[in-house]
């Protein structure tokens, strides 16, 4: 795998919600680079952004010659990735995408820095970052499938606005505000329609137990994600996931409920140990429960609620919250980029 000490970086949907993340990350994280690059739409073309760096105009994606990049932070959605990822690769840059395009491809390794981090060595120009509520669930399930073995897994998410983009936060922004002119008629039923095309109802004072889009067997393509990609990072194909994916009225930062069952038996005690112990892990008694406002803006992955099950006994059951800009999509494709560095 090729390293670098000081190199050149390029962020691609610079001024999404994730790229603009990625920007600010950087900076906090002192990261050596060269020179960098802020890339997105031809909308956004020619503004500037101030930076650590200096001021640096925003470049269109689909004129922008990849000659000279070391490394580009790819996050501006699936179908820019599967067109100019290939390209910027082939000229040579280490690409870490954070759009699920490439996830499920045998020759690009998926992978959660501080869970499977080593398998980045085996990449061929693409690295994915993998989906922000696996990302999530995984920095708690991960350290427990190494310590016991993961057998199978019931995970229903709560997944914030933000998994949507920036549109999803001005979405639920408008509607909270629409809605909050009329409260009693939330309880009444006599609730006007705010409006809206980015969800199937309205997302404000509202929970939509449907989050993406149905694919197969009446699955959607955010369940589907939560099974195969566990799979891939844990390297173990025949875990069993059973998901629910939910969209729920909330900014930023996704919570997943899980119970896990593993080949060797864990109490609730050895867990919570394992997990108090793992970088990147905070675990909150039960006095200070982890919620999306408390992992809102921070690296760490919230963990609390942990106990043995009582309906399927034998198992772990917890609670997950981390933010889905950071850990979920920014901190996590930096960290990549760190491995990337020369030790
Ligand atoms: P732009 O702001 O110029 O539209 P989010 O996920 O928050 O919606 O952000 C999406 C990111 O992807 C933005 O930086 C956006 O840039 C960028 N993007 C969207 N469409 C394109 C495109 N056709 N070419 C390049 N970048 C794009």
């Amino acid at each position: 795998m090729k390293t670098f000490t000081n190199p050149h970086v390029a962020i691609v949907g610079a001024t999404g919600a994730v790229g603009t993340t990625m920007l600010s990350i950087l900076e906090e994280r002192d990261f050596p680079i060269a020179s960098l690059r802020l890339l997105a739409s031809s909308r956004s073309a020619g503004n500037t952004v101030e930076t650590t760096w200096g001021s640096i105009v925003i470049e269109d994606l689909a004129t922008a010659d990849p000659a000279g990049i070391d490394i580009a932070l790819f996050s501006a959605g699936g179908a820019r990735s599967k067109q100019y990822a290939p390209k910027f690769a082939d000229a040579g840059v280490a690409v870490i995408d954070n759009s699920s395009a490439f996830r499920m491809d045998d020759d690009v390794p998926l992978v959660v820095a501080g869970v499977n981090g080593s398998a980045i060595t085996s990449h061929q120009g693409i690295i994915a970052n993998p989906n922000c509520t696996t990302m999530a669930l995984l920095m708690a399930a991960g350290p427990l499938h190494d310590a016991a073995g993961l057998k199978s897994m019931i995970a229903t998410s709560y997944q914030s606005v933000s998994g949507s983009g920036k549109t999803g936060m001005d979405e639920l922004e408008r509607q909270m505000k629409f809605f909050s002119k009329d409260i009693p008629a939330l309880a009444s039923g006599d609730w006007e329609d705010p409006g809206g095309d980015l969800y199937q109802r309205p997302i404000a004072f509202n929970v939509l137990p449907l989050a993406g889009s149905i694919t197969d067997k009446a699955y959607t393509d955010e369940e589907w994600k939560l099974v195969n990609e566990t799979r891939k990072i844990l390297d173990r194909q025949d875990i069993a996931v059973e998901p629910t994916c939910v969209r729920v009225p909330v900014m930023v930062g996704h919570g997943i409920a899980a119970s896990m069952w593993f080949d060797d038996p864990v109490s609730a005690d050895a867990a919570t140990e394992i997990l108090a112990s793992t970088p990147g892990v905070q675990v909150w008694d039960d006095t200070k429960v982890p919620t999306p406002l408390d992992s809102a803006g921070i690296d760490d992955v919230l963990v609390g609620r942990v106990r043995e099950t009582i309906g399927f006994p034998g198992g772990i059951s917890l609670f997950a919250s981390g933010d889905n800009l950071r850990k979920g999509a920014a901190l996590n494709a930096i960290e990549l980029a760190e491995l990337l560095l020369e030790r």
